[in-house]
This record gives structure tokens, C-alpha cells and sequence, in this order.
């Protein structure tokens, strides 16, 4: 199967839309900043999966500057007296966190917001005195925040420090595992994570490039990958350092792990009847939910809700380009 490569490092992504998408929230553009919002996808779709209404209980494990939570927190505000519902939100980016907070602050008292791994989710839930929720989602992949920012070294497209931690405390960056990863640990992380043909190519080449100088920056990276990687075999679409970068920061945010930690906890933390909404932006990514629920389906854990994963419009994918690669599968844990 073909890798879908997230369209955020797709050297050839058109600039972002300001149209008017029905999937988009009503609000872009913080209210008395120039901060650009990271746009939503599948918005209508993730609550016509989820139905969430109120006085119920949702997670959003990826609550980055808090495009899904805004459009699902309208429908669990409590109808006259009736029981409030309530939203937690969890990002390991500190950053997104505090513009959750800000962009979410008309819903305070419904919402909570949580600095940390999706991975520790029945462990957050516990702590805030839950054990099981209404409705989940997951939102997978980087946010606009992230790769807009030079600083954050997740785009080749930008001169910035090898990063690429979401979570700042994290102790390895993107820099220490080019400086510290043999040859054939480098091959072997590209073509696990990247699928990528020139794995064995763009590692020996990297090696050889790092004992004279070391590799620190994203454009010196990228130039390096663009060496080795033969010209004609370059794909029209991608640039030739689209693949390592993705398998680099899946590398350095351990990203399978985390999503394969979230759907072990998926039956424990959903109450029957509850509803799961998860979006890939990353073929290996879909394959594991994909299996997930295929197995809780068969064992009459789940009800699938999405024989076939939900793909943005045509009519999104003009207005935001970065949704291009988006799937979306959703469960209904059974009683
Ligand atoms: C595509 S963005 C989500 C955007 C969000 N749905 C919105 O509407 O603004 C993905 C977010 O997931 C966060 N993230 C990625 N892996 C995570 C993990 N294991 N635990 C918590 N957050 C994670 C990233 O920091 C990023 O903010």
C-alpha cells in the first residue's frame, strides 16, 4: 500500500484559502491578534459521527488550538436546568494549549484543558474524576501552529533548528537522532516510518555529509536528502525530503506508539453506546485504527460507523489543502 504523505511538508501546498468552507468554524483569526487559527478538517463529519448532545461527556485527545472542541462544545451545554455536559482537552504542545485555552475561554466552564500524551488517557480521565466518556475524538498529525513555525523545525520549507518535538519535554530532538543514529538505523527508520525508496541512499549519503559538518537545520537537511535522492526520480508532487521528514518527527514523537496506547484504552474509556472519532493523516496511521476497529467489530466490541473512512470534499480540500490527505473512521462501542 502506498503511503499518504501528510500535504503540510508538500513542498508544492498552495497557500491557505480564505473561502468560506462549511467545515471551517465562523472564526479563523483570533479576535485582537494576527494569529491564524489552525483550520479544522472534517468538522461536520466528526459530529455526525459523534451526535454529541447535552450533558454528555467528550475527550478530545488532540484538542491543538481548539477547532473540534469549539464546534462540539455548543452541542453538550446543558438545555435549561438540565445536566451541563463537559469537554476535556488534551495536547502535549504547550503552545496550542494556551491558544485552546484562549480561543475556548467562552465555554470555561465546560471545558478543561490538559498538557499531555493521549497515550496517559485513562490515567487523565482518572485524575479528573471520570472513567469513561460520551464521545472521543482524535485529530492525528501536526497542527498549522506547528509547521508555520520555523522555530518548531517540523517543515523543510522553513530555515529553523532540527526540532520536531510537539511536546517540549520531551528529551530527543529531530537533530539528535540524525547525530546519533547509525547508518543502518537511519535506513531502517525511513523505510519504516517513510516508506521511502532512497531510504538506504538518502543514510549513507547523511552519514557521510554529518562527520564533516553536522547536520542542525532543516534547509541543510532537506539539502542533503535532495543530493542524494537521484534527480529524475524525484516525484512532481513531493519533495525528495518530504518522506524522512515525516518519519523523522513520527520518529521523535513516537507517534505509533501513542496512537496504538489510545486504541488499547478505546473499549475501557468509551461507555457503551459511546462514539470514537479518530482522523490519519498517515497510511500506517489509518492501517492500525482501520485494524482496530475491524477486531473490536468482530469480537462485539465496537459498531462501525464508517464501513470506509470519511474523506474530505472536493470543495474542502480548495478551501484547506492540508486536509487533502484526511480519513476519518468512527466506532460506536457496543453495550
Ligand atoms: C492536527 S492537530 C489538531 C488540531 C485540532 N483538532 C484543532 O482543531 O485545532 C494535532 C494536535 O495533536 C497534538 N498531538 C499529537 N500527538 C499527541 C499526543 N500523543 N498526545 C497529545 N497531543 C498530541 C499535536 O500537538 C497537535 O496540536
Amino acid at each position: 500500500m502506498g503511503i499518504d504523505v501528510e500535504c503540510d511538508l508538500d513542498i508544492m501546498a498552495r497557500p491557505r484559502s480564505n473561502s468560506n468552507d462549511a467545515n471551517a468554524p465562523s472564526e479563523r483569526r483570533h479576535p485582537n491578534a494576527a494569529v491564524n487559527w489552525h483550520q479544522p478538517v472534517l468538522v461536520n463529519e466528526v459530529i455526525q459521527c459523534l451526535e454529541p448532545v447535552p450533558g454528555t461527556t467528550f475527550v478530545d485527545c488532540t484538542v491543538g488550538t481548539g477547532g473540534h472542541a469549539r464546534a462540539i462544545l455548543p452541542h453538550l451545554l446543558p438545555v435549561g436546568a438540565g445536566t451541563p455536559g463537559r469537554l476535556i482537552g488534551i495536547d502535549c504542545d504547550a503552545t496550542a494549549l494556551a491558544q485552546a485555552r484562549q480561543r475556548l475561554a467562552e465555554f470555561r466552564p465546560y471545558v478543561e484543558v490538559v498538557h499531555d500524551t493521549f497515550s496517559h488517557l485513562p490515567e487523565i480521565l482518572a485524575r479528573a474524576g471520570l472513567t469513561q466518556v460520551h464521545g472521543l475524538v482524535a485529530d492525528l498529525g501536526m497542527s498549522s501552529l506547528q509547521v508555520d513555525d520555523p522555530a518548531r523545525g517540523f517543515s523543510f520549507r522553513h530555515e529553523g533548528p532540527l526540532d520536531m518535538r510537539m511536546d517540549q519535554r520531551l528529551p530527543t530532538t529531530a537533530a539528535d537522532l540524525i547525530r546519533t543514529l547509525s547508518e543502518d538505523e537511519v535506513a531502517d527508520l525511513l523505510s519504516r516510518l517513510g516508506e521511502e525508496r532512497w531510504a538506504r541512499r538518502i543514510a549513507g549519503h547523511l552519514v557521510d555529509r554529518r562527520a564533516r559538518t553536522p547536520i542542525v537545520t532543516t534547509t541543510h537537511l532537506a539539502q542533503v536528502i535532495a543530493e542524494a535522492v537521484p534527480r529524475r526520480a524525484g516525484s512532481r508532487r513531493l519533495h525528495p525530503a518530504t518522506r524522512t521528514f515525516m518519519a523523522l518527527r513520527m520518529a521523535v514523537n513516537d507517534e505509533l506508539l501513542a496512537l496504538q496506547r489510545l486504541l488499547e484504552a478505546l473499549p475501557e474509556v468509551l461507555l457503551p453506546g459511546g462514539r470514537a472519532a479518530i482522523i490519519t493523516f498517515h497510511s500506517l496511521e489509518d492501517r492500525l485504527v482501520k485494524h482496530a476497529f475491524q477486531r473490536g467489530a468482530r469480537d462485539g466490541v465496537f459498531r462501525l460507523l464508517t464501513k470506509k473512512p470519511l474523506r474530505p470534499s472536493a470543495r474542502e480540500v480548495a478551501a484547506n489543502p492540508r486536509s487533502r490527505s484526511a480519513k476519518l473512521r468512527s466506532v460506536e462501542r457496543c453495550s
